[in-house]
């Protein structure tokens, strides 16, 4: 494990910040959020950054990013659910990370951002409508990355966290 990243991808919504939380806490690994990351460097929310200055630019930063995070070794990523739109950022992901994908569903999805306004992406009427196109959209490539797809809409907290750690530990 010392030796790899572990990496989480799914879609917004679907606990990667949190599980990842706890995954560095489990293993005593620097966390780091790509999000998070980004609104620290740019001194501005992502919303803000969408509004100011475009998706196209927030993306340029994710790729930088992704870029830096290659040569890193034995963090826990949480990343952003477009980072897998670009090849380039998983390719470097995955040099040296093991990528867990939370898979979930448009309707676990809305239920668990009913109170959240700060994706863009989903801003404005039919959030419903937008989280599934662009979910069957990302979908093939959310698999396509995976080195193992955990499903999270049946399961408690609790259990997907050991389910990941058994994975990990079995790995090492
Ligand atoms: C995005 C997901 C967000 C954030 C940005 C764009 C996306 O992260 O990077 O709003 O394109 O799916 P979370 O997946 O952490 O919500």
């Amino acid at each position: 494990m010392n030796k790899y990243n572990i990496v989480l991808i799914g879609f917004m919504g679907s606990g990667k910040t949190t599980i990842g939380k706890r995954l560095s806490l489990h293993y005593k690994k620097e966390f780091i959020d790509t999000d998070d990351f980004i609104e620290k460097k740019e001194g501005m929310k992502i919303s803000e950054i969408f509004q100011k200055y475009g998706e196209e630019y927030f993306r340029e930063k994710e790729e930088e990013l992704c870029e830096r995070f290659s040569i890193k070794k034995s963090k826990i990523i949480s990343t952003g659910g477009g980072i897998i739109k670009n090849t380039k950022n998983m390719d470097n992901l995955k040099e040296g990370g093991i990528i867990f994908y939370l898979q979930t569903t448009a309707e676990k999805v809305i239920e668990n951002l009913k109170n959240d306004n700060t994706r863009p992406l989903l801003q404005g009427d039919n959030k419903y409508e937008k989280v599934k196109a662009l979910l069957e959209e990302r979908t093939p490539l959310y698999e396509k990355y995976a080195d193992h797809t955990i499903n999270v809409c049946d399961s408690s907290l609790e259990y997907t966290v050991s389910l990941i750690e058994s994975i990990i530990d079995d790995f090492k």
